[in-house]
């Protein structure tokens, strides 16, 4: 008797005791709660790094507050693009970007490279009127690649080596002609022949390193998981495959903004992309809090931080987006944010560009670094 109350009391002290230690989910790193799905990404810039990236940073005290340790992937937002690595003709910079790439290698990061070719971020010689014939323009992106691949090595896991050349033409006719985008100089001078050029010069590059295993090969692009960009670009995957084309797989980026979120859609995406073969990365992952339908006019601006219920609204998205991450693990490899804490984002650029009137607050991290109810979502999850 006095053995079984013993052993009554030991047990429920353990209960105790347990129930005392438990982990959550939310207070474990973000990584490791995924650790038997896909690989967590976020992009990172000089403002979001704890080391100086620029020369004029030195000397600046960062505050550490070790959220990246919650990734396991590095995108640099801007930092590899082609006006970044090589702002004028034969003249590189490597440094800042050779700066994160040591802090990814030291803090156990991998890095997805973004982006080889891409109608943005283009220094001023690669424009028309200073090129004027395809043969010129494909000397210019042989060398490019070739070059930034020698360069980084397998230090990168992959690559976005197109980015973002599908058109947002809504004709439901979808014709060879209003699949791709017309408004740069790559089309112009080559129409769609670049895209596969691009593919083939990186694998080629890939091969002579003797690292082709080591480094995947994707295309990229926002909204294609939309139903008619979407079609358009099965059309374009399906042209390539016909080529030989060496991909290896497709990014979506998954901006999404409050009022643009299919389940079917994305679910659809992931099915369709993975049935020819493709790898799944979810390349740039947001939530807008400003909807953005026609019918949800005037929004608010939120100048003094999102009203709880937005927060709430926003982490809804979040955990559906993931639930269907975890559903289809087996063809997605990475989930990467584009951006860590609210108070370091690309959407509170000039208003012209990204269209609020005010601050937006897209991530799982707030302003101060405080976990949001969509990083609670995501890691205290029930499926
Ligand atoms: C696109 C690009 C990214 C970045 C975002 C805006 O999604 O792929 O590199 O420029 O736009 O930040």
């Amino acid at each position: 008797m006095r053995k079984k109350l013993l052993s009554l009391i030991f047990v429920s002290f353990l209960g105790v005791s347990c129930s005392k230690v438990a982990v959550r989910n939310s207070d474990r790193l973000l990584k490791d709660v995924y650790q038997d799905f896909f690989t967590i990404g976020a992009a990172f810039n000089k403002g979001n790094m704890p080391i100086p990236i620029d020369e004029d940073d030195e000397g600046i005290v960062f505050e550490d507050d070790g959220l990246y340790n919650h990734f396991n992937s590095m995108t640099l937002e801007n930092d590899m693009k082609w006006d970044k690595l090589h702002p004028a003709e034969n003249v590189y910079d490597w440094t800042k970007a050779d700066k994160y790439v040591g802090f990814a290698k030291s803090h156990n990061m991998g890095v997805r490279g973004h982006a080889l070719v891409w109608y943005r971020a283009l220094p001023g010689y690669m424009s028309l009127g200073e090129i004027n014939t395809k043969e010129e323009l494909f000397l210019h992106e042989k060398k490019h690649i070739e070059d930034v691949i020698e360069h980084f090595k397998d230090s990168v896991y992959c690559w976005d080596v197109v980015n973002e050349v599908i058109s947002d033409n809504e004709d439901k006719d979808i014709t060879e002609e209003n699949t791709y985008r017309h408004d740069d100089l790559w089309y112009e001078l080559s129409g769609k022949e670049y895209i596969l050029k691009a593919f083939q010069y990186a694998d080629a590059k890939l091969v002579e390193l003797g690292i082709r295993d080591k480094v995947k090969l994707y295309y990229n692009d926002y909204d294609n998981t939309k139903p008619i960009k979407m079609a358009k670009t099965l059309k374009m995957l399906n042209w390539l495959k016909e080529e030989n084309c060496p991909i290896d797989g497709i990014g979506l980026q998954c901006h999404y903004h409050m009022g643009s979120f299919v389940k079917e859609e994305l679910e659809s995406a992931i099915y369709e992309y993975s049935s020819l073969g493709l790898d799944v990365q979810i390349t740039e992952f947001d939530v807008d809090i400003y909807d953005e339908s026609p019918n949800v006019t005037p929004v608010d601006s939120y100048v003094d931080g999102a009203p709880q219920k937005i927060l709430d609204a926003q982490a809804t998205i979040y955990n559906h987006a993931f639930k269907v991450f975890r559903k289809y693990k087996d063809k997605i490899s990475n989930v990467t944010f584009w951006g860590i804490r609210d108070n370091n984002t690309y959407m509170n650029d000039p208003i012209e560009f990204f269209g609020h009137a005010g601050p937006n607050y897209p991530y799982i991290f707030d302003i101060f670094g405080e976990k949001k109810p969509a990083f609670y979502v995501i890691s205290d999850y029930e499926d």
